[in-house]
């Protein structure tokens, strides 16, 4: 604008005749530079644009592929899980009581050999508890912190048939490709396969048994950074009820668990 400005006040000195041409020149080139370097930079900008939008894209591609829910409604309401006067195997110092509702997510705390690793195994049906009453009417999922079950030698799409033999294996290998479990790695022993595709496979499975209450056993060790994020997040979404135990409260608080009982 400015450029074109100049030169129109140029072309009236010119018809004025009260410059000299030689400057009137002078001015017109000015103008012209002017404008060349505009468009330059307006070319300059354009493609920074088009190079960040493409960068933007990319980004977006690598988080939506990483990004897993439980696609899970629940139809549960109410009490779910009732410990009354429950005192653990191994530990029979401590007496629990607690309620526990559909939906509602809790974080276990307590001090290192307190029982909390005890308690999810007693409420999954692993270990019998010493005394008291305890009840629980949903299907309930435990993962321990090194998803031991999956240290084992048959393949993830093996693993996934068995646990929900409705699927098919282009099923089973399309829902571990979004995962970024691919080719070979979804035909290896789960054994073989890291701390954070197991866990992949660990939510692959939990998700095709629609389990309503996960027991979940400091999942975050042992985890990288990206696969404790898509671990937090799968828990923020998760629409079942959950008890977690955990020393990381920013793992916490990334799941926005807001409830806790203490076990002491
Ligand atoms: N299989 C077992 N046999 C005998 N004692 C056990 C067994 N498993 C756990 N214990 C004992 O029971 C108590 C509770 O253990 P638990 O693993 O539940 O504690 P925790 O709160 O999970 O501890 P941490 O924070 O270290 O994981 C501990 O004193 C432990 O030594
Ligand atoms: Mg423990």
């Amino acid at each position: 604008m400015k450029a074109q400005k100049r030169k129109k006040t140029g072309e009236k000195l010119r018809a004025s005749g009260s410059q000299a041409p030689i400057l009137l020149d002078a001015k017109k080139e000015q103008a012209e530079q002017s404008l060349s370097h505009l468009r330059n930079q307006q070319i300059k900008r354009l493609a920074d644009a088009k190079d960040n939008l493409m960068k933007k894209q990319s980004q977006l591609e690598h988080l939506k592929s990483q990004s897993f829910e439980f696609n899970h409604i629940t139809e549960k309401t109410g009490e779910i899980l009732r410990c009354q006067d429950l005192t653990l195997a191994f530990n029979l110092s401590i007496s629990i009581n607690f309620v526990m509702n559909a939906s509602e997510k809790i974080h276990i705390q307590g001090e290192n050999g307190i029982g909390k690793s005890t308690l999810l195994k007693t409420i999954q049906g692993l270990i019998k508890p010493h005394d008291g009453k305890m009840y629980c009417n949903v299907q309930t999922a435990y993962l321990d912190q090194n998803l031991s079950f999956l240290a084992s030698e048959i393949s993830a799409t093996e693993y996934l048939k068995t646990i929900n033999a409705n699927l098919t294996e282009q099923q089973i290998r399309t829902s571990l490709g979004n995962m970024k479990i691919r080719r070979d790695k979804a035909l290896i022993p789960l054994k073989n396969l890291s701390g954070g595709e197991r866990l992949k496979v660990a939510l692959l499975a939990l998700k095709f048994q629609h389990v309503e209450l996960l027991l979940l056993d400091e999942p975050e060790n042992h985890l990288d950074i990206e696969s404790r994020e898509l671990l937090a997040h799968a828990i923020k979404h998760f629409n079942g009820s959950v008890l977690l135990v955990s020393h990381d409260d920013s793992f916490v608080d990334a799941c926005e668990i807001t409830n806790s009982y203490h076990l002491k």
